[in-house]
């Protein structure tokens, strides 16, 4: 009658050189994959710097948003601009707009960014209700950008804007979203003109 094998003790030879491979790929596997990780992760992480656009001559804006409005009052006036984006990180051309006012004084231009802040729509000017309007899920936002009915939970962004030889530049990725100063009952915008060194 045939017996059962009797168990070996302790690591074969052949053990052994299994765990001497397996730990030398375990190694040869950490020391290719951390690196490659840690390039790709890098620009997810990575505090993106402002990158200026340039959004057109200030005179002409001012005469768009002038033209646009009544009484020497600008108006809302879509500034479109392109940009190169990256996507998945491939960077390739794209295009988008601001909404931009003339309100004159010390801070001369308003520019708010089209982005619905409840789930990232494109905001339409209305001119005739004066408002800004998601076609998404219904926010209403004053002229200022400020939320005033739908789920929209904050103000639209405001873009920081510089004027360079005559042209307006807005920090595309450095809006300000943050809470508006109070001023008595009324919220007041902020002025996010960067002034020149
Ligand atoms: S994305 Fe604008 S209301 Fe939802």
């Amino acid at each position: 009658m045939a017996g059962k094998q009797p168990q070996k003790a302790g690591w074969t030879r052949r053990d052994f050189f299994n765990w001497v491979l397996n730990v030398t790929m375990g190694v040869i596997a950490l020391l290719v994959a951390v690196p490659a990780v840690g390039a790709a992760i890098t620009p997810a992480f990575a505090r993106s710097k402002p990158i200026w656009i340039r959004l057109g001559l200030a005179s002409k804006l001012q005469a768009a948003s002038l033209a646009a409005g009544t009484g020497g009052v600008g108006s809302v006036v879509k500034a479109s601009y392109t940009y190169t984006a990256l996507d998945h990180w491939v960077k390739q051309p794209a295009s988008d707009y601001a909404y931009l006012r003339y309100i004159g004084g010390s801070c001369p231009f308003y520019i708010l960014s089209p982005i619905c802040t409840h789930l990232g729509c494109h905001v339409d000017w209305v001119p005739s209700a004066n408002q800004f309007h998601c076609p998404c899920h219904g926010s209403v936002y004053t002229i200022d950008g400020l939320n005033v009915s739908g789920p929209a939970p904050r103000p639209l962004g405001v873009f920081r804007w510089k004027l360079t030889n005559g042209e307006v530049w807005i920090a595309r990725e450095d809006t300000f979203t943050g809470a508006w100063e109070r001023q008595g009952e009324s919220p007041r915008r902020p002025c996010l003109m960067v002034k020149q060194a």
